[in-house]
C-alpha cells in the first residue's frame, strides 16, 4: 500500500488533498461534508470581520474554467465565531486551515477570535508588498499557530514577496489564487455573463494549472524548505502528484468541484493509490523529495509510430503543423518536413507514438 501520509510543521495529514478557499468551505454543512470526505484537511472560506456583499450572479463554469467575482466570506466573524466553528470543532476530526483576509486591521480582530480553530492559518494576500510586512506581523503576533500566505498570481516579483512574507513570520506560501481578470460573454444577449466593473471575472480551474504549476516549481527551487500548498486547476489524482513533485507539500482544489461536483474529492485519494502505482511512487513524501528535472528528458528525435497499437484516428495527421505525417499504408513521417516538435506524440489518444518526447 502506497503511503499517502504527509507531516507538515508538525501536523499529519492522512493525504495531501483538501478543498481550496471558495464557496463549498462557506458553511457547517460544507464543513462536516469535508470533515467526513476522504481529504486530508477541511480549510474554511476566507472570514473576515464584516460579511462581504457579493453582486450575484457571482459563478458560472465552462468544462474546463470557472469564472467567479465572488469575495470573502458573506457570513460575518461572529457567525463564524458563535455558531458555524464551535459546532465544526464538537466533531472534527482533522486538520482544519482557517482563512482570513485582507488588512492589518481586520487580522487584530480576527486572529485572536478565530486562533482556538484554527491548525494553520491562511491569509489572502490581495495589498501590495507594502501591506504584507504589517499584515503578516498582525497575524503572528496574535497566534502561534503557522501562518501560509496565499500568493496572487498577479504578483511578478513573488519570490521577494514571499521572502518579505517570511521575514515577518510567515511559515508557508499557498500557490496560487485566482488568474486574471478575465471576461465571460453571454452572445445570445450581447452582455457579459458576468462580471465586476464592466465585465472583470476570476478564472480558476484546469485552464490556470499550468501558471500553478510553474509558481510551485520556481518557489521550491528558491526556498528549498518552505512549507508549499499547492492551488489551481487540480482535477485529477496525476494532478496532485505533479504538484508534489514540483515541490508541493500538500494540494488544495476547488474548480474542479465546481465543474463536475464534489464527489471528486473521494474519487481522487481513491485514485491516488492507483496512480502512484502506476508512476512507480513509494510515498507522498518520498515524491515530494525527488527533484523535478528542469530539462526535458525524451529523445528529441523524429516521432516513431508503433503500428501495432496505432488506430489511424488521424489526429496526428490533421495537428502536424508541417504536414509530415500522413496515412500510406500505415501513418508514417516524411523526416524531411518533421520540425521535432512533439505535437503528435502529445496528443496520440493511444501513446502509439514515440521518439520525440
Ligand atoms: C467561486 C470561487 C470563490 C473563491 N473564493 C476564495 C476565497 O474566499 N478565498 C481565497 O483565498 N480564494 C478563493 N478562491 C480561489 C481558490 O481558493 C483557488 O485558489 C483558485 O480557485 C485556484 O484553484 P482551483 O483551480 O482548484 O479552483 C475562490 C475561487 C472560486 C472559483
Amino acid at each position: 500500500m502506497n503511503n499517502l501520509t504527509v507531516t507538515l510543521l508538525g501536523v499529519t495529514f492522512e493525504n495531501p488533498l483538501m478543498p481550496a478557499s471558495g464557496p463549498i468551505v462557506g458553511t457547517l454543512d460544507n464543513l462536516r461534508f469535508f470533515n467526513d470526505s476522504k481529504t486530508g484537511a477541511v480549510v474554511t472560506k476566507t472570514i473576515s470581520v464584516e460579511g462581504a456583499q457579493v453582486a450575484k450572479p457571482c459563478i458560472v463554469a465552462s468544462k474546463h474554467t470557472v469564472y467567479n467575482t465572488e469575495l470573502w466570506s458573506e457570513k460575518p466573524l461572529t457567525e463564524w465565531t458563535d455558531h458555524i466553528l464551535p459546532a465544526f470543532m464538537a466533531l472534527k476530526k482533522k486538520p482544519l486551515l482557517v482563512s482570513l483576509g485582507y488588512t492589518a486591521a481586520d487580522a487584530d480582530i480576527l486572529v485572536p477570535r478565530l486562533d482556538e480553530f484554527a491548525d494553520f492559518f491562511e491569509v489572502s494576500t490581495h495589498y501590495g508588498k507594502d501591506e504584507l510586512g504589517p499584515l503578516v506581523s498582525s497575524i503572528v503576533r496574535h497566534t502561534d499557530k503557522p501562518l501560509f500566505i496565499k500568493l496572487s498570481p498577479h504578483v511578478t516579483d513573488y519570490l521577494g514577496f514571499i521572502e518579505e512574507a517570511v521575514k515577518f513570520g510567515a511559515k508557508g506560501v499557498v500557490a496560487v489564487n485566482s488568474v486574471g481578470p478575465g471576461t465571460v460573454v453571454d452572445l445570445k444577449r450581447r452582455a457579459v455573463t458576468l462580471g465586476l466593473e464592466g465585465g472583470k471575472s476570476w478564472i480558476s480551474g484546469p485552464a490556470i494549472k499550468p501558471i500553478a504549476l510553474n509558481r510551485v516549481m520556481n518557489i521550491r527551487k528558491n526556498f528549498p524548505s518552505l512549507p508549499i500548498i499547492a492551488t489551481g486547476g487540480v482535477a485529477s489524482a496525476e494532478d496532485v502528484l505533479e504538484f508534489i513533485l514540483a515541490g508541493a507539500d500538500l494540494v488544495q482544489m476547488l474548480s474542479a468541484a465546481l465543474i463536475n461536483g464534489r464527489g471528486v474529492y473521494d474519487r481522487i485519494v481513491d485514485d491516488l493509490p492507483r496512480a502512484m502505482a502506476r508512476y512507480d511512487i513509494e510515498s507522498i513524501e518520498s515524491l515530494r523529495l525527488t527533484p523535478l528535472n528542469p530539462l526535458p528528458q525524451g529523445p528529441g528525435g523524429h516521432p516513431l509510430v508503433n503500428h501495432e497499437t496505432c488506430t489511424q484516428c488521424l489526429i496526428c495527421v490533421k495537428v502536424c503543423p508541417e504536414e509530415a505525417m500522413s496515412l500510406q499504408s500505415v501513418i508514417t513521417c516524411d523526416t524531411t518536413r518533421c520540425m521535432q516538435c512533439g505535437l503528435c506524440q502529445s496528443r496520440c489518444p493511444v501513446d502509439a507514438i514515440e521518439g520525440v518526447l
